[in-house]
């Protein structure tokens, strides 16, 4: 982005208001119909982590965020995005260690784990399962997101991350979705790893330090 003030994170983040605002408001007209109550409060908390989401673009906060919690978050946000594209919803096992928190940006923990989320619906359509495993070790924590797909192609495994990388065709696609979380767990001083795993499905683990830098 250029050094033009009008053109900064600030600059999206006031006209990406405008966007939420009208959305907030075909929210509160369509809550006053019980029928649409539902969608209105999709749409509610679907305008929230986009305001969430810009907020975590320019906030340095590092305060611990509660994985447990985030995580709920995610899901949600995942259920929401399959329930109104028409994809079938996902099937989560969680083993996650007391206690375990992620320092930096919860919006930004959120998106990590949507993004893999949404990979693995997309990847096996009929009805994923995700195991999430969470570990604190030695200062280490340890985040395990494992799919019951049908596995990485080997051909794009190597860059899987690089932006720009995908199989998939539908609209809107465009690869960007693990460089994002890339990003931000390096961002959070940790690595991410795909992988393979037998007899099948997918793993990402996520290693980073308990206190890492926001
Ligand atoms: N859990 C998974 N199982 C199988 N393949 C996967 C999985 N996650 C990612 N992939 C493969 O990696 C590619 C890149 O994923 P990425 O999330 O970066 O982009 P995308 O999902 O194709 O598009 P976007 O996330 O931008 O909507 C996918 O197109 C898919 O081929
Ligand atoms: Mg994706």
């Amino acid at each position: 982005m250029s050094g033009d003030s009008g053109l900064t994170v600030e600059g999206l983040a006031h006209d990406l208001n405008n966007v939420f605002e009208t959305l907030s408001e075909a929210a509160e007209l369509l809550s006053t119909d019980a029928k649409w109550s539902r969608v209105a409060n999709t749409i509610r908390r679907s305008v929230r982590r986009g305001e969430r989401i810009v907020e975590s673009l320019t906030e340095t906060i590092s305060d611990a965020g509660d994985l447990c919690e985030i995580l709920d978050n995610a899901v949600q946000h995942t259920e929401d995005v399959l329930t109104f594209t028409r994809g079938t919803a996902i099937q989560y096992a969680r083993q996650v260690a007391d206690g375990v928190t992620l320092s930096g940006s919860p919006a930004a923990w959120e998106r990590v784990f949507v993004n893999l989320f949404l990979n693995a619906a997309q990847a096996n359509p009929h009805g994923a399962e995700v195991a999430i495993g969470a570990t604190c070790e030695d200062g280490v924590v340890t985040l395990t997101i494992a799919d019951n797909g049908p596995g990485i192609p080997a051909s794009i495994l190597p860059t899987i991350f690089d932006p720009n990388v995908t199989t998939k065709k539908s609209r809107g696609r465009r690869g960007l979705g693990l460089h994002i979380v890339q990003s931000i767990v390096s961002e959070h001083g940790g690595t991410v790893v795909a992988e393979n795993r037998q007899p099948r499905g997918a793993i990402f683990t996520v290693t980073l330090p308990q206190t890492g830098v926001a």
